[in-house]
């Protein structure tokens, strides 16, 4: 039966951390998989997370399965979270037509409304962005979907190409589905303004094209709620939208899979039909959701003190990101890069796009043991002063030529 079977190539993020660990030299960096780390390079559990864990241990009385959409006291603290803008979100939600399902991380979300998107026929094909994080196409596609592309980053400024997207999103027919980062695009921490994001929903919302919000950073950017800005933006001009949160990065919960599918609808009764639907794919899917990363993120939004220890940290994450990002700047000027590095300081959240090709990042990885992706990606929240300048010698060398 397998004997055809060809073998998969290896995945362009993942992938990569496995030749990392073969790497025998002792001081190479990793920079490749989106993962947080510390001023010491770890990446330790949240306080606050361990806090809550030692509650639940007191207080989480079986191991029984939970409903087949997660525990409605995640649904609402989700909905609080990411839906409460005070304006178009929270009226969705008041009015019943917002549907919020538990998922097994972001990945699992886009994959369970690829899949809602397919079996009710209610869209053929979703828009990603040129470039975007290099599992979306996989996931859509896997699902069923066609995936097609819109234009983002200008690669010779290494800011966004906001005239190229806004007329490819002209021709999106309607009925189609775009897919945008809501904050901390992936993979080149490049996001439109609020007055562009004005623009992208006015301009969905005119043609009946339904976005669909990855939405995997919130607090990493700008800010917890600030992030979150351009939900309420798209919600004012869209009735209709899908967000796939994730709390891998903010919670740094990676390894409980532990993320949100919220549908935004236009009336309550299509809702219902949505839920009932989520729900029908989800029994076919993983049946009913692991919980115990999903009661964490309850217990401590839940918990007034948590939550504003859960905001410190966050907002400590944020300021280490952006302080290494401005001494990586300082790095390279003192070994006089002549090139504008300086949109490694406008970006967002935990990545750079470096500006290098591929066969740049490969020397990088050959001659100094620097992982960054092939695409020029970099995790910037990897970065450490004990790596910075090995990194800043290994970019200034393979810019020089
Ligand atoms: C990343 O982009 O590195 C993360 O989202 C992790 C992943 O699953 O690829």
């Amino acid at each position: 039966m397998f004997e055809k079977v060809e073998p998969a190539p290896p995945d362009p993020i993942l992938g990569l951390g496995e030749e990392f660990k073969a790497d025998p030299e002792p001081a190479k960096v990793n920079l490749t998989v989106g993962v947080y780390r510390d001023g010491a390079g770890e990446t330790p559990i949240l306080d606050v997370v361990r806090d809550a864990e030692a509650k639940l241990l007191e207080t989480v009385a079986t191991k029984s399965y939970a409903p087949i959409a997660g525990d409605p006291g995640y649904e609402a603290a989700v909905q609080d979270l990411v839906l409460e803008d005070g304006g178009p979100l929270s009226a969705a939600r008041a009015e019943g037509r917002a549907v919020t399902v538990d998922t097994a991380g972001g990945t699992g979300g886009l994959r369970i409304a690829g899949e809602l998107l397919r079996s009710t026929g209610a869209a053929t094909t979703v828009w990603i962005s040129d470039p975007t994080w290099e599992n979306h196409a996989s996931v859509f596609r896997a699902a069923g979907l066609g995936v097609s592309t819109y234009p983002y980053l200008d690669r010779t400024s290494g800011r966004l190409a906001f005239g190229e997207m806004f007329e490819a999103l002209e021709k999106v027919p309607s009925g189609d589905v775009v897919l945008l980062h809501g904050c901390c695009h992936n993979p080149t921490g490049v996001d439109p303004s609020p007055a562009q994001w004005h623009e992208i929903a006015a301009l969905l919302g005119s043609r009946d094209v339904v976005p669909l919000v990855d939405f995997a950073y919130q607090g990493l950017g700008r800010g917890i709620t600030e992030d979150a800005e351009s939900l309420s933006i798209l919600a004012g001009s869209c009735p209709e939208m899908i967000v796939c949160n994730s709390f891998s990065k903010n919670f740094g919960l990676y390894n409980e899979r532990v993320g949100a599918l919220s549908v935004i609808c236009s009336e309550k009764s299509v809702a219902e039909a949505v839920s009932s639907r989520l729900k029908a794919v989800i029994r076919a899917t993983w049946s009913n959701p692991p919980v115990h990363g999903a009661h964490i993120v309850t217990t401590v939004l839940g918990d007034p003190e948590l939550r504003s220890r859960w905001e410190d940290e966050v907002r400590s994450m944020r300021d280490r990101i952006r302080s290494m990002r401005r001494l990586l700047v300082e790095a390279l000027e003192e070994r006089g890069v002549t090139r504008d590095v300086r949109y490694l300081v406008e970006q967002q959240g935990m990545f750079a796009y470096s500006g290098l090709d591929v066969e740049q990042a490969r020397r990088l990885r050959d001659e100094f043991a620097v992982y960054v992706l092939d695409s020029g990606r970099m995790n910037v929240a990897g970065i450490t002063t004990e790596n910075l300048d090995r990194l800043a010698d290994a970019l200034a060398a393979v810019w020089a030529g």
